[in-house]
């Protein structure tokens, strides 16, 4: 079941100036429900664009986007946000940073509604329910919930960001380059935490990354942009026996480009 359709969407950053950039193209993609999608492609490609106006923090200029049967591409991003949640690269976003775990997480079962710092009271009840969602994360997170997430490393607050961002279900899930930021090690951690969480409750999911490992490992399908259009969307046994070589291979075919190395970062 298409859960997330865009249709022929275009979006130009100053338009009508000398600096014009038509950055998607003419987007068309069908997300079923329960997609976990990798999106890759070179810089400046228009991956971040894609989610920015998925997500509406980008208004697009043609073409429509329709969530469960629903346009949304005239919707604001606050009224889109209780719809969809977000994880950026940046670990620094997904929290604040001034006050605790407990606070944030109360404040992240709010999505949706009217979201008010001053509504971060904590009941019993929930201190129970987040020590209980914290505790699979095997961070210790669960004993720290007084603590400040500014004190916490930049993969506990990716890994916190991430369930905050799933606290209250979302109907999609936007992932730009969220482990990006963080050391090899750390990054497969979140990654692996991501694919828990995604794949047990069956989360649509939009991940861009760099990590090719990552993009081949991960996710039931595969996107790849190149200036502003899909040159190659593959799920199921095409996608589980995906290789890099055979990205590589399918990159040139469907772009006519020779993919640079640089193009990708191949780890
Ligand atoms: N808010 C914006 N205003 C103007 N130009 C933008 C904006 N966001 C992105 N761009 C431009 O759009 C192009 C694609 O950017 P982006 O979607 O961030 O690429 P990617 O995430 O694939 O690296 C780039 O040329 C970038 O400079
Ligand atoms: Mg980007």
């Amino acid at each position: 079941m298409t859960l997330l359709r865009l249709e022929n969407v275009h979006k130009i950053f100053e338009k009508d100036t000398v600096n014009e950039n038509h950055v998607l193209k003419g987007i068309h993609l069908d997300v079923n429900q329960g997609d976990f999608i990798s999106i890759i492609g070179g810089n400046g490609a228009g991956k971040s664009t894609l989610l920015n106006s998925i997500s509406g923090s980008v208004m697009i200029d043609d073409g429509k986007i329709i969530l469960d049967n629903r346009e949304i591409q005239e919707d604001n991003a606050t009224k889109r946000a209780g719809l969809i949640s977000r994880v950026f690269q940046d670990t620094k976003m997904g929290t604040a940073s001034q006050l605790t775990i407990e606070e944030n997480m109360a404040i992240a079962k709010l999505r949706g509604q009217k979201r008010s710092l001053l509504k971060r009271a904590v009941t019993e009840a929930d201190r129970t329910y987040f020590k209980e969602i914290l505790s699979q994360l095997d961070l210790g997170l669960e004993d720290r919930l007084h603590v400040d997430t500014q004190f916490l490393s930049g993969g506990q607050r990716q890994a916190l960001t991430l369930i905050m961002a799933t606290l209250v279900f979302p109907k999609v899930l936007l992932l730009d380059e969220h482990t990006a930021a963080l050391d090899p090690k750390t990054s497969d951690m979140v990654m692996q935490l991501t694919n828990k969480v995604v794949t047990q409750r069956q989360i649509t999911t939009l991940m861009i990354t760099h990590n090719m490992e990552h993009a081949i490992q991960y996710g039931n399908r595969l996107v790849m942009l190149h200036q502003g259009q899909i040159v190659v969307d593959i799920a199921g046994k095409e996608k589980e026996q995906l290789t890099v070589s055979k990205i590589m291979t399918l990159f040139q075919e469907r772009s006519g480009h020779a993919l640079v190395n640089d193009e990708l970062i191949l780890m």
